[in-house]
């Protein structure tokens, strides 16, 4: 879809990178040449995905992957962090704000740290990065991309992933405000609202029990789940150049199911009664005790 070379003089950060949809965009990028760094919070998982992109794609595109372990809820982490890319060849041309933590869950279910949890991440986490490598671009002058992964919950907000819903809304006013804002110094602000796009992470806390296969997906007017170079795709177009006047944006790829459905897990989850969220909630808590033991390796 896009000429070889595309992303040759591109550095971008794909934060949760190492994973699901930040894995698929850095490849994308790679693909064409870019230099890509991810961040994570588990090194061994990071340091894999690089060395796998590595093997596959680098030799062929001229581009290279970087891995950074970094929690981005730590605005110290990711000012190390950032200080290091930067003295790796020096500034970003974009950032791939994609690090983000959801579960399905009753709201009156959840406690302060359950939504501290999801919004330090999602909206705290994102603004960090976003402030910290800002000040270094406007200091510098140079022009950047940045783009943020939301979900089409940021327009009808969503029941059962409130923290989610909301730290997502806050992150389309982040984009849109600074479109604005900061569009005067050479940087942009766009955001994806992905429909279902089935990763690990995300079906084993939207979707607990399912076993991973979310491909089919009946309610979508075109009967499918997203395929991941579909996405990959727009994240090109949004990060690489040629559109440069896209800016303040946020662009659904859902095969029209916010407009059939409202995208949202409404329908299947509002009959739900307690032995099945506590169920799920145990599903859920396994994945997370063995990401937890992942990143303590
Ligand atoms: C209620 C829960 C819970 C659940 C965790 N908690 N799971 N509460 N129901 N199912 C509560 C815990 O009890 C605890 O509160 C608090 O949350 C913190 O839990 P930890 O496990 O210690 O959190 P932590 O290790 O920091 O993990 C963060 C996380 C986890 C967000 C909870 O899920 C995570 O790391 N996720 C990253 C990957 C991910 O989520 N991918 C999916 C993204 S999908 P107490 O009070 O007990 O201390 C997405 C949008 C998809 O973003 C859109 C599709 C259309």
């Amino acid at each position: 879809m896009f000429r070889e070379g595309l992303m040759t003089d591109e550095r971008i950060l794909v934060t949760g990178g190492g994973t699901g949809l930040g894995r698929e965009m850095a490849e994308g990028f790679l693909k064409l040449g870019a230099t890509v760094y991810i961040c994570g919070r588990r090194q061994n998982k990071l340091d894999e995905t690089a060395a796998e992109l590595m093997a596959e794609h680098a030799h062929d595109s001229g581009g290279k992957v970087v891995a950074h372990a970094c929690d981005i809820r730590d605005a110290d982490a990711i000012h190390a962090m950032v200080d290091s890319i930067w003295a790796d060849g020096g500034a970003l041309t974009g950032v791939v704000n994609n690090a983000a933590g959801n579960f399905i869950s009753r709201t009156e279910d959840l406690s302060v740290n359950g939504f501290n949890a999801i919004a330090d991440i999602v909206m705290r986490g994102t603004f960090y990065v976003t402030l910290d490598i800002g000040k270094r671009l406007i200091a510098e002058g140079k022009s950047a991309s940045f783009l943020s992964i939301l979900t089409t919950w940021v327009w009808s907000g969503s029941a059962f992933v409130v923290p989610s819903a909301m730290s997502k809304t806050a992150i389309n006013a982040m984009t849109q405000s600074l479109a604005t804002e900061w569009g005067r110094y050479g940087l942009r602000f766009n955001a994806i609202a992905p429909g279902l796009f089935p990763t690990k992470g995300m079906s084993s806390r939207l979707n607990p029990g399912s076993g991973g296969d979310n491909s089919k997906n009946d309610l979508n007017p075109m009967g499918r789940a997203g395929e991941m170079h579909e996405l990959a795709n727009l994240a090109v177009f949004l990060m690489g150049t040629g559109a440069e006047y896209v800016n303040g944006q946020t662009i659904a790829i859902d095969g029209a199911g916010y407009q059939a459905n409202g995208g949202t897990f409404y329908p299947q989850l509002q009959a739900l009664g307690d032995a099945e969220w506590d169920m799920m909630r145990q599903m859920i808590k396994g994945t997370n005790d063995k990401d937890k033991a992942d990143r303590a390796t």
